[in-house]
């Protein structure tokens, strides 16, 4: 829904959602800003905008950033979101307030943190609602993880009722509260007029001297709001990462959750837990990934394919039928059906390779456009080259593309035959048929069904190799 129809609306509340990630991360022990370190190939940053953007145009998300706002702001731009900068990290009651300005004209406010990365935009969603329905002040995700130590707890009125006391923090639980299975997710919905009101009396006497957006809870039940709390329905989906060996963990239930998805279509990945698939692979059914496979980015692949183990595939096209053998390396390139590639192979960005062609073991590729059938079968760089249909390119054969300044293009035509170990010096054309002899440095176009050798003609000497042995021999 665009922001003009959704204000034009009386009915429709007017919502932005917030996304706190200006914090450092210090428990990471690390340079980079927590919210860039990379969760399923990517920043966990980029998880949250991507389900906030299921809730609200990007106009509409803010997102909080301070600890190397600069690097935070390039890495995720190109989203369109906004940005407030928090200069001093005084804690997550600090950060909203910080927002102050942003959101006073908004009803209501989703707020979300950078560093929950696995949240649904279904459960962000299914808050919402309920946060309407109860007309609450403060609505909070909560869950119950299996280990709830670090987490802020959720202190209910009773058990079986919505309403929150309080959230109080680890470092502050009595003993009692410290049997609180229920935490605190740090989503929160708030409604903006009571949260704008009330945002003053969050105070910084604390063990962190910060200014805990968790406070909000008691402070508006004292000014009389409602605050709720509901579960999650997973617990996983709004686990925090603090350590390096939290963010690891994250990372790999991310991965189980896309091999799982895969399978369930018919695609078969043997040994999953050794493969690092991305959450935007698409793969066609009966396909076979073997162990210790990477495909990245936004790859695609066919039916009844099979990609074998050490191979990285990222951001390409495969057809069906297609064969990756052995540790390859493919980048942004298409490979059309049946095509075979590998093992020890390297596709860099703009190849494509044709219907049943084959490029073997140690040939690299690079903007290179194979032909139907066409062959590249060993220790071979063809690069901003086009092979026509059916031609075959000996052991050996190197394209020279660059001359140090500019790229020139190779044109070999259909059904020619380039002998082992030549060079092809372009700019260069070599017609369709055409038969070049091996070891040839071929430095003019070679037209249709000629033969081209170019190489020093053979000398043999006989005896020459016996007469020398005898005067070494004689000198000794
Ligand atoms: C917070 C909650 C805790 C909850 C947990 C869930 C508070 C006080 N505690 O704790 O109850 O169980 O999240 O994961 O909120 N940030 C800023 N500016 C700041 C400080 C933090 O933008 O000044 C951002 C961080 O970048 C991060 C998020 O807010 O993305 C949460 O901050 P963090 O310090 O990780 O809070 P926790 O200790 O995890
Ligand atoms: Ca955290």
């Amino acid at each position: 829904m665009s922001k003009e129809s959704s204000k034009s609306k009386q009915s429709t509340p007017r919502l932005a959602v917030v996304i706190m990630a200006a914090g450092k991360g210090t428990r990471l022990k690390s340079r980079r800003p927590k919210v860039l370190h990379e969760v399923g190939g990517k920043p966990l940053l980029s998880h949250v905008i991507a389900a906030a953007g299921r809730l609200a145009e990007p106009e509409d998300v803010y997102v909080i950033i301070g600890h190397q706002a600069d690097s935070v702001r390039k890495a995720v731009a190109g989203t369109g979101v906004q940005f407030i900068e928090q200069k001093e990290q005084r804690g997550t009651g600090h950060a909203i307030q910080c927002a102050r300005g942003a959101i006073a004209g908004y009803d209501h406010i989703l707020v979300l943190s950078g560093d929950v990365p696995l949240i649904q935009a279904e459960t962000l969603q299914h808050l919402m609602t309920l946060h309407l329905a109860e007309g609450a002040a403060m609505t909070i995700l909560s869950a119950k993880p299996e280990d709830p130590t670090g987490y802020g707890r959720i202190v209910r009125r009773s058990p079986d009722r919505l309403e929150v006391e309080a959230i109080v923090e680890q470092n502050n639980l009595n003993p009692e509260q410290l049997s609180i299975g229920e935490i605190n997710s740090g989503i929160y919905a708030f409604k903006v007029a009571p949260l704008l009101k009330n945002l003053d009396k969050l105070t910084d006497t604390n063990a962190h001297g910060e200014f805990y957006l968790t406070d909000m809870a008691a402070h508006l039940n004292a000014a009389g709001e409602k605050v709720v709390a509901i579960k999650a329905p997973d617990a996983v989906e709004v686990l925090g990462a603090n350590t390096i060996a939290e963010l690891v963990a994250l990372d790999a239930s991310l991965r189980a959750a896309t091999a799982n998805r895969l399978m369930a279509v018919g695609v078969t990945i043997f040994r999953p837990e050794t493969c690092v698939i991305d959450a935007e692979v698409e793969i066609e059914p009966d396909t076979i990934i073997e162990p210790f496979v990477q495909l990245l980015g936004k790859t695609k692949i066919g039916t009844d394919c099979r990609i074998r183990s050490f191979s990285v595939i990222e951001s390409c096209t495969l057809g069906n039928d297609v064969l990756i053998l052995q540790s390859c390396v493919l980048a942004e390139s298409a490979v059309a059906d049946g095509a075979r590639i590998g093992p020890f192979a390297r596709l860099r960005p703009g190849s494509e390779i044709g219907q049943d062609a084959h490029v073997g073991n140690f040939v690299e590729t690079k903007k290179a456009k194979l032909g139907k059938g066409a062959k590249a079968n060993h220790l071979t760089y063809l690069g901003d080259t086009e092979v026509g249909a059916g031609s075959n390119i000996g052991a050996g054969v190197i394209t020279c593309n660059y001359d140090g300044v500019h790229k020139y293009p190779t044109r070999i035509g259909q059904g020619a035959f380039v002998g082992s170990d030549t060079t092809l010096v372009a700019p260069i054309e070599i017609g369709d048929g055409a038969y070049i002899g091996a070891g040839s440095c071929i430095t003019r176009d070679v037209p249709s069904g000629a033969l081209a050798v170019g190489r020093s003609r053979q000398v043999t000497k006989q005896g020459w190799a016996v007469a020398r042995r005898t005067r070494m021999e004689e000198q000794k």
